[in-house]
Parts: structure tokens; C-alpha cells; sequence
């Protein structure tokens, strides 16, 4: 039987508060190598909060955030710079950068790190853009593309430091429903093809069904529904605060919670 895959993120009894504002309370969960957690919930339920703790951008009042190994909710600054390098996040905007061009962009952090030649910026810059399959974009500005278009860019940007970790916040938000399928093609593939760890915040319910019934066929370079569930995807349903489901799409379809159910069907 192969190894289980060590956990690269783990929230550990987590609570967070704004003042007088409970945000997060006793939120516990893990996320192992080559795996995507689908972070469910409504608008104001802490999801891009979650992804900030998972970065170190908030600490929790209480409890333990674990990444790739490191303690975030202890780390100095200083650390979390190197920490935050091995992640890649697509911001619920695309936030790009207007004034600068698509391939700008993508090499956004390479150029700041000053690590790669500018030849190897030049080559990863290509494949991060061939990754979401926007190459030919590369000398456009932000403003001359589509809104699917600058979402695929900012996940090619998100690649471009070659994270072990990334970070989707809403990634199919504000498009239309065929661009959103577009979108999550690319994310299943980068899941499948190059076996990406992921967290992924997402309004759309059918966007993480599509997660656990389908899988890349790099064949016929299309996707396609899996005989089983993926298992590589599983869901976590955050409501009043806390984490009220974690698991499978069988499990989370099955479970009488009054709540749950209602979400599902809405
Ligand atoms: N820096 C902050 N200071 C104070 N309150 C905050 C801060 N960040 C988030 N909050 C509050 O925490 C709660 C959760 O916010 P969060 O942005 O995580 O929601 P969300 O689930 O991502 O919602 P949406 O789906 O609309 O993006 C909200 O009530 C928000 O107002
Ligand atoms: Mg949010």
C-alpha cells in the first residue's frame, strides 16, 4: 500500500477574532501533498481568512497553523517572507498590475527575487503562461484581455515561483458560467498534471463538484468524469464560524445537517 502523502497545511483548533467579532472558532483541518481542499461557505464566513492565516498575513488568537512544516502562527516576519515564496495565491480579483504587460507580470516576483537570469526568467515566465495554456498573451497588457483571460494570468503568475502550495480565492468570481468551467479546467489540470497542493475558496458549489467528479485526460487534453470519486479533492463547509463538515463529496452529499442540505441545494 503506498505511503500517505504528509500534510503540508494543518489548522489546529484555530480561532480568530476581529474585537468583538468571532471570526473563526475551534476550526481544525489538514491538507495533505497533491491534495485540494474546497473551503465552502457563505460571504462573510471567513474563507479569504483562512487563506491570510495560512500565509501569515492574520495570526490566530488561539490554536496552530502549520505550513509546509513551519509553525506560521510563530514565526518572525523575516521567516515568513521565505515561507511565503513557497506559496502561490490568485487573489479573489485577478489584481493584476495595469501598467505592466502579461509576461511583467507573470515574471513580477522572479524579477524582485533577483535568483533567475533574465534568460530563465524569460523560459519560466513561457511555461507558466503554457500552463494555463495563454501563451500567445504574453506581450498583451491586462486591459486587452478578457476577464477569463486575466484570471489565467494571475494563476500563471501565482505558478511562476514554482510554490509547493497554492492558494485559489474565488477563482471563478465575477465570471460567466462557461468562463468559470474554463477556469476550473486549468486548476484540475494543474492538480492532475503537475499534482498541485491547493486550498480553494470558492462561492460556486458546482465548481467543487466538478473537483471530485472529474479528472485531466492528458490523452485527450480535455477533461473528463472520473469512474470514482477523486479523491485527491475533498470539502471543508465553514457556517457560524466553524468548520461544520470536513470530507469526501459522497460523505458531504449524504449528511442529514438541516444546513448542509440547504446549501447543497441552493
Ligand atoms: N482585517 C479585518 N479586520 C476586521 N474584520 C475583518 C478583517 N478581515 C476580515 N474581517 C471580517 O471577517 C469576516 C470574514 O471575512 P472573510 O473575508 O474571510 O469572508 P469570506 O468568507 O472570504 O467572504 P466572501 O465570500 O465575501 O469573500 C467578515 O465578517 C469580515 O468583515
Ligand atoms: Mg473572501
Amino acid at each position: 500500500m503506498a505511503l500517505p502523502q504528509p500534510t503540508l497545511i494543518e489548522f489546529d483548533h484555530v480561532h480568530l477574532a476581529f474585537g468583538e467579532q468571532t471570526v473563526l472558532e475551534d476550526v481544525s483541518f489538514a491538507v495533505r501533498r497533491s491534495e485540494t481542499k474546497v473551503l465552502l461557505g457563505e460571504t462573510g464566513a471567513g474563507k479569504s481568512v483562512v487563506l491570510k492565516l495560512a500565509i501569515g498575513l492574520l495570526r490566530p488568537d488561539a490554536g496552530r497553523v502549520e505550513v509546509l512544516g513551519e509553525t506560521v502562527s510563530r514565526l518572525p516576519e523575516t521567516e515568513l517572507y521565505a515561507l511565503r515564496r513557497r506559496i502561490g495565491i490568485v487573489f479573489q480579483e485577478s489584481a493584476l498590475f495595469d501598467s505592466l504587460t502579461v509576461r511583467e507580470n507573470v515574471a513580477y516576483r522572479l524579477e524582485e527575487e533577483r535568483r533567475l537570469s533574465e534568460d530563465e526568467i524569460e523560459a519560466r515566465v513561457r511555461a507558466c503562461l503554457a500552463a494555463v495554456e495563454l501563451e500567445e498573451a504574453i506581450d498583451k497588457m491586462p486591459a486587452e484581455l478578457s476577464g477569463g483571460m486575466q484570471r489565467r494570468v494571475s494563476i500563471a503568475r501565482a505558478l511562476s515561483t514554482e510554490p509547493e502550495i497554492l492558494l485559489y480565492d474565488s477563482p471563478t468570481g465575477g465570471l460567466d458560467p462557461i468562463t468559470a468551467t474554463n477556469i476550473m479546467e486549468q486548476i484540475i489540470r494543474l492538480r492532475d498534471v503537475n499534482k498541485v497542493t491547493a486550498l480553494l475558496v470558492t462561492h460556486r458549489l458546482q465548481d467543487g463538484f466538478l473537483m471530485a467528479t472529474h479528472c485531466w485526460d492528458p490523452e485527450a487534453n480535455a477533461l473528463r468524469a472520473s469512474i470514482a470519486e477523486n479523491h485527491a479533492t475533498s470539502f471543508l463547509v465553514l457556517h457560524q464560524h466553524r468548520a461544520i463538515f470536513d470530507g469526501q463529496l459522497q460523505t458531504l452529499r449524504a449528511n442529514p445537517d438541516p444546513y448542509l442540505q440547504h446549501f447543497l441545494q441552493t
